[in-house]
């Protein structure tokens, strides 16, 4: 697929015809569902092949700044003509999520004229959702705020719940506000170009959702891993609809993660462990796939899931070529886990998995994580 657009003709993105592009002529189907987890502001998500082009009528006429991953721009057929929104492209990546980006951004902001009516539009993977929504939320002490994902990753997760986050060199994510967005259109489409590492990494997220969640998520992921896997129009939006609608059922009942929310962190008690001693070198949903799998074992060894219930499990990570790969020292892996925050005293919140499609939080001491790790 060819960009068709000309970067030094304007530095303007408007849209004049169906967006990304109208390659099948297939059906829209626009899913709307509401999240309003604070009671504050609402994020209304559109979901479906054509979802992009709505958004691109909603923007005629608006003022506003698209911060855009470049890798998009090039492998997308992206129509850009005038004058509305100025275009900024960014290359996607982790090295992005920075305090001295989000400077540069903030001040291209002033000098395109942006101001408190303006709205950001961020078109790329999560870090460019993180950057444009921890920008947003300072520009003018915050502006509106758009989301156009393009990753499997931040349609399945980081584009809804209003999370933005900048990296420090003492650590990932430790500078952020919280901003959600108002209109999240999600248009399945611009999977079809995202490298595979990424795009696996994010159905390790909708893994994580089925098997803690949604029974039938996981039946659906089961039933169709082949046109999952070829990143089917159709598929993609089912899958991402039913993750995102178990994301906001836990993230309503528990807007400040003080219980349920903790359910979404499935996986993540190792796979952040071995993401850090990796140093960033493992995408983050690989890690968290190779945490399912040690979730799994915990579940066994606490007798929490049934024989083939487990067996279930396995099958399905697999299926998706996650395999229960060797770990690294457990002393390096344990360093890291102490110091997670889901960890209070010895003890750690474990999302447990406790059937197909059910999980519960379960206070778990780090010695007994410990000993299951050293089995594996
Ligand atoms: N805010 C949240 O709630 C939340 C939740 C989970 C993760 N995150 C953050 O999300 C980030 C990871 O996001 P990600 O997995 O989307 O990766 P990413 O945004 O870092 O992008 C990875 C690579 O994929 C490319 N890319 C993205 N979409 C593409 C497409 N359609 N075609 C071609 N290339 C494409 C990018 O250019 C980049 O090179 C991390 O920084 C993580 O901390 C945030």
């Amino acid at each position: 697929m060819r960009c068709h657009h000309s970067r030094n003709a304007t530095n303007a993105i408007a849209v004049t015809r169906p967006w990304p592009h109208d390659r099948d002529h297939r059906a829209c189907r626009v899913i709307t569902l509401h999240c309003q987890p604070t009671g504050e502001r609402a994020t209304e998500i559109w979901l479906g092949a054509g979802a992009a082009t709505a958004l691109a009528r909603r923007a005629v006429g608006r003022r506003g700044f698209a911060l855009i991953d470049d890798a998009v721009a090039n492998n997308q057929h992206l129509e850009l003509s005038t004058t509305t929104f100025h275009q900024q492209l960014v290359r996607g990546g982790e090295h992005l999520k920075t305090l001295t980006t989000a400077e540069a951004i903030l001040r291209a902001m002033v000098n395109a004229n942006c101001d408190r009516g303006s709205v950001l539009l961020a078109i790329g993977g999560g870090s460019v959702g993180d950057l444009g929504g921890f920008c947003a939320s300072l520009f003018a002490r915050g502006i509106e705020l758009w989301h156009a994902p393009t990753s499997m990753l931040s349609m399945v997760d980081s584009s809804v719940g209003g999370k933005t986050a900048v990296n420090l060199p003492e650590g990932k994510n430790l500078i952020g506000t919280v901003h959600p967005a108002t209109l999240v259109a999600i248009d399945p489409a611009f999977v079809r170009s995202e490298p595979e590492t990424g795009f696996r990494s994010g159905l390790a997220e909708a893994i994580k959702m089925g098997l803690g969640l949604d029974a039938e998520l996981f039946a659906l992921l089961e039933r169709q891993s082949a046109l999952v896997l070829q990143r089917d129009d159709e598929l993609i939006t089912d899958v991402v609809h039913r993750s995102l609608a178990a994301k906001i059922a836990v993230i309503e009942q528990d807007p400040r993660e003080t219980g349920r929310r903790r359910l979404l962190n499935l996986g993540h008690t190792l796979g952040h462990a071995l993401e850090a001693v990796l140093e960033g070198r493992t995408r983050h949903g690989i890690c968290v796939a190779r945490g399912l799998w040690f979730a799994l074992d915990v579940a066994r060894e606490l007798s929490s899931m049934s024989k083939a219930e487990l067996a279930r499990a396995e099958q399905l990570l697999r299926r998706y070529g996650f395999e229960r790969t060797a770990l690294p020292s457990i002393a390096s892996l344990m360093t890291f886990l102490a110091h997670d925050k889901k960890v209070i005293g010895n003890v750690v919140h474990f999302a447990l998995p406790t059937g197909i499609g059910r999980s519960e939080p379960r206070a778990i001491e780090l010695s007994q994580l410990a000993k299951i790790l050293s089995q594996g």
